[in-house]
């Protein structure tokens, strides 16, 4: 567990992703006792936000690869053991063309020896607009590919700290030529 997080440190420096010691002012150590002090005082704030998950499964700008799985995986319909990691842009409209806000990125695993069901574990990151560089955490069970999903928000990051809610899911197209999907998504949720 040291070596990993040694490594990603080590990453982190290299890639000059995270300047340590330079923590932006709303995360000094005074900032967040105030920030935390103050939260009974402050009012639950309700956020909507709605974008398209747009899933490359093939070309050379893929968003979804397998990485992992058991030696029995590929015996089973359920596909049980197959581990996906995804990298997805997040944009305001269903066309490729329209503007990106944000990404999702996280773990796929099909996580059910009976009927093809996934645990999702996802970072949404938004990456443009007031919200920049916050973050939701979500994890769910998508067990049912033609229904809306409902995907627990487990908590966030930024504006949107102590987030709780759900994002809806629901599939707006799947191209028969190239098998790329397109995911509506509706995020409702309360953050302080
Ligand atoms: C892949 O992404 C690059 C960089 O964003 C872009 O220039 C290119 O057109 C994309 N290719 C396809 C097939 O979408
Ligand atoms: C999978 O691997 C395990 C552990 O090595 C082994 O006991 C088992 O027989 C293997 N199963 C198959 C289907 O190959």
């Amino acid at each position: 567990m040291a070596t990993k997080w040694a490594q990603f440190v080590i990453l982190a420096i290299l890639l000059s992703i995270a300047p340590l010691g330079q923590a932006i002012p709303s995360q000094t150590e005074e900032a967040v006792d105030k920030w935390f002090k103050n939260l009974p005082h402050a009012k639950p704030k309700y956020e909507k936000l709605h974008f398209f998950i747009h899933e490359l499964v093939t070309g050379p700008n893929i968003t979804i690869v397998p990485v992992a799985k058991s030696n029995f995986t590929d015996k089973l319909s359920s596909r049980f053991g197959l581990v996906y990691v995804i990298d997805e842009p997040l944009k305001v409209g269903a066309s490729p063309d329209s503007e990106t806000i944000g990404r999702v990125e996280g773990l796929d695993v099909s996580s059910s020896k009976e009927k093809l069901t996934m645990l999702a574990a996802f970072n949404f990151v938004v990456t443009k607009g007031q919200h920049k560089g916050s973050t939701l955490s979500v994890l769910g069970r998508l067990a049912d590919y033609s229904d809306n999903h409902e995907f627990p928000i487990l908590g966030g990051s930024g504006d949107f700290r102590l987030a709780q809610g759900f994002i809806v899911f629901k599939v707006y197209s799947v191209d028969p030529a190239t098998g790329n999907v397109i995911v509506e998504c509706r995020a409702q949720f309360l953050h302080y």
